[in-house]
């Protein structure tokens, strides 16, 4: 300051000898601005250099505020991400020696709080990984990274089905919540997850396995994308580390489907045989049958027979698959045929067989305390247990109709040995053609529940359970899952709502599941699921639990393109011509022109990993209208369809991108990369749109 007072004091010193004139008075205070500019501004820049360094070239990290910038192939920023959001401390230093790792990792260190190690990897000359792991020093500290989703085109997917079928994923809402599988009407989550995030400027996130992930999208103008690893009583209660560690890698490419094809699991061939493949084909081309009942009295041999006949005498459809609910048990976790509602099943079978059904039953890792196998399982310790308990208590759970339940305990290598044993007995006596596996979602797990050996969480339970049943029983199907079960186990989307508002969600939850690396997805029934809320407790049910009628229309409409059409409701239930009709068009239109799409790209996907169902970016990645349409889908790169999703609408927006395209509903080519406004679709029309060679007149 005395410096600068000094220099002030000059001109006036100077004015005593000879009074300059205002021009040099003016000229000296302008030279003194501009040196007090220029050295605050070579202070400033001396100073980010000391803070921001560069490492690995292509990441620019500022220790004091912890913002890390991440730049692609070209020099263009990607990626902005405020790490350590909690550590609450600025002063970073280098680690220890002893804490250096001899693996050319960088190594910082927040005294005493949390230590952060950094390191790359080159996937391919395309994609650079950058790994980061955290380590908590205090067990107060939970290490938490956050993401700007708010770049503008910058678009993200990934995850799992969020509460807001959020499409992308920066339109959702929500605050941290573990990252483990549940009902969206109760949970953050659905029933399908993968740790894994990508965004439309190439950027993808991966979590490992053992970190316990808790996940929000939060903020008003700055949205971001927030992990952070926490253990607590319930997801994450078995501490499989010390202190919580986030480890996760960023992998960043100049072509965001090059980036997906590079990480995605793509030999999916792998161990296939050609039965494996006959099925995945007769999923694809014929329909599924649901037979549910609400309760299980009216889940009888008659139900089933009739059910087929009526299905017969439709006269159009496929016979297919018909998946019967637990209910074919007496007490769930009988794994015994009820012999009262089914006294003569084994013939009832045949007849089935020989109309050219396929029978496929429900079974649950759920014992119900009324099931004559719960005190044999308790006594030979077969259940997952209570903890701060004695070990020989089971620990009791609810799922579905079943008040009261045991879980089998899937990490005692005596378990799977005894179900196996109980299933091979009932498939033999009534060669059943598969069975479904209805495993809950991680909520479903007790509260306290302690297996024999720790799991990483309860999510890891269904993988462990489908992994040991895969190689002894033919299974059809899993309605939950973390990692993607061979082929051609199919994997169920959750169930939706009978409401427009549920068959808006299946879109941005199909194609999330295709993205997570899950081609092959059982999509639920036609006009909704069964369990709606609203209708289950209704006691005059037979007349509310039909779907409305136009929605029942414009959701088989949808159904009609998706990999497996799945029925509960026969059309034939509403007695009304238009509706039946309306069936007879789109099963020819499906096994016309969808089930030969459906076959190709099955076929595809075993060896790219790739969905059938895609996005519209996975056809134009560089066309940002593309990344932001939640209510359009493509068949592979064949076919674009665009149903309609509102009550009472006969027309909508529709986009198409780059090529020619035929409309299916006059037969017209239309240019793509461009809006088409006001697209009319009469309730009896669904819109789509077959790809043409690219030289095709008009
Ligand atoms: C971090 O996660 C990666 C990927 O899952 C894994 O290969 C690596 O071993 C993990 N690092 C540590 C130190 O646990
Ligand atoms: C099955 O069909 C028969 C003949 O159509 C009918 O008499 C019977 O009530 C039906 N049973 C059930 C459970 O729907
Ligand atoms: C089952 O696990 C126990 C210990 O947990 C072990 O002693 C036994 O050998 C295992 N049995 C089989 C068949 O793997
Ligand atoms: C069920 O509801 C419908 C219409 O709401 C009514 O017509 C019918 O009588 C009711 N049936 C019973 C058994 O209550
Ligand atoms: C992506 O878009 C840019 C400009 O919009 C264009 O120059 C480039 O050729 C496009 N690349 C591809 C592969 O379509």
């Amino acid at each position: 300051m005395d410096f600068f007072l000094k220099i002030l004091m000059l001109p006036a010193t100077l004015r005593k000898k000879k009074a300059p004139d205002y021009k040099t008075r003016i000229f000296v205070v302008l030279l003194f601005i501009t040196i007090v500019v220029l050295i605050c501004t070579a202070y400033g820049l001396y100073h980010q250099k000391i803070l921001q360094k560069a490492y690995f070239q292509k990441i620019k990290f500022n220790k004091l505020k912890r913002v890390m910038k991440i730049y692609n192939n070209e020099g263009h920023e990607v990626i902005r991400a405020r790490l350590g959001t909690t550590v609450n401390y600025d002063k970073a230093l280098p680690c220890l020696p002893s804490d250096e790792r001899k693996d050319g990792s960088i190594c910082l260190e927040w005294m005493g709080r949390a230590r952060l190690y950094l390191q790359f990897r080159e996937l391919s000359t395309e994609v650079k990984c950058y790994n980061l792991q955290w380590i908590a020093l205090k067990e107060a500290i939970h290490p938490t990274d956050c993401f700007d989703l708010s770049q503008s085109n910058d678009h993200w997917y990934g995850g799992g089905q969020t509460a807001e079928s959020a499409w992308p994923l920066e339109k959702g809402n929500h605050d941290f919540a573990p990252f483990i599988t549940g009902r969206v009407d109760k949970h953050e989550y659905g029933n399908v997850l993968k740790r894994y995030f990508i965004s439309s400027k190439g950027v993808a996130l991966m979590v490992d396995d053992i970190t316990p992930l808790y996940v929000s999208v939060m903020g008003v103008d700055n949205k971001e994308l927030c992990l952070k690893a926490k253990y607590d009583d319930f997801a994450y209660v078995n501490r499989i580390m010390k202190t919580a560690q986030l480890n996760y890698s960023i992998c960043i490419s100049s072509d965001m489907t090059k980036l997906h094809s590079n990480l995605v699991d793509n030999a999916l061939w792998d161990g296939l045989k050609q039965e494996d493949m006959n099925v995945v084909n007769s999923l694809l081309t014929e329909p599924l049958w649901e037979i549910t009942s609400m309760l299980k009295s009216e889940l009888t041999e008659e139900t089933i027979s009739n059910y087929t006949e009526n299905v017969i005498a439709l006269g159009f459809l496929k016979q297919g698959h018909v998946l019967i609910n637990e209910f074919w048990q007496k007490h769930v976790g009988d794994f015994e045929v009820d012999s009262e509602r089914f006294p003569t099943l084994e013939e009832a079978i045949t007849i089935m067989h020989r109309r050219g059904f396929r029978i496929v039953f429900s079974i649950l890792p759920f014992i119900s305390t009324e099931s004559s196998n719960f005190a044999e399982a308790v006594k030979r310790r077969l259940l997952v247990s209570e903890r701060f308990s004695d070990r020989r208590i089971p620990a009791l759970t609810r799922y579905k109709s079943i008040q009261s339940a045991g879980v089998l305990d899937i990490t005692n290598n005596r378990t799977i040995p005894w179900l196996l044993d109980k299933l091979k007995t009932v498939v033999s006596k009534y060669q059943f053609d598969a069975y479904y596996l209805d495993l809950g979602t991680a909520y479903d797990m007790p509260h306290y529940y302690e297996c024999e050996k720790p799991l990483i969480n309860p999510d890891q339970y269904k993988t462990l359970f489908i992994n040991s049943l895969q190689s002894s029983v033919s299974m059809f199907g899993v309605n939950s899952a973390i990692e993607r079960p061979k082929t051609p186990t199919f994997v169920s989307l959750p169930q939706f709502e009978s409401s427009w508002d549920g068959l808006r969600r299946v879109i941005p939850t199909v194609l999330t599941y295709g993205l997570l690396g899950y081609p092959f997805l059982i999509p639920g029934a036609v006009g909704g699921d069964y369990e709606a809320p609203m209708t289950v407790y209704h006691t005059n049910y037979t007349s509310e639990l039909l779907p409305d009628k136009e929605l029942y229309v414009r959701w088989l409409q949808l159904a009609t393109f998706l990999p497996v059409i799945r029925y509960t409701h026969l059309p034939s239930t509403y007695g009304d011509d238009k509706v039946m009709e309306m069936a007879r068009i789109l099963t020819s239109l499906r096994q016309g022109k969808v089930t030969p799409l459906l076959k190709k790209y099955a076929k595809a996907s075993l060896d790219t990993g790739l969905p059938l169902i895609r996005p519209l970016w996975m056809l134009e990645y560089n066309d940002t209208a593309c990344h932001v349409v939640a209510d359009e889908f493509s068949i592979g790169e064949d076919l674009i369809v665009a149903p309609v999703l509102y009550s009472g609408a006969r027309e909508r927006e529709v986009y198409l991108p780059a090529g020619v395209w035929k409309d299916g509903i006059d037969g017209s080519l239309r240019k793509g990369s461009r809006w088409i406004h006001d697209y009319k679709v009469e309730v009896d029309k669904v819109a789509f749109f077959k790809r043409m060679p690219d030289d095709t007149r008009f």
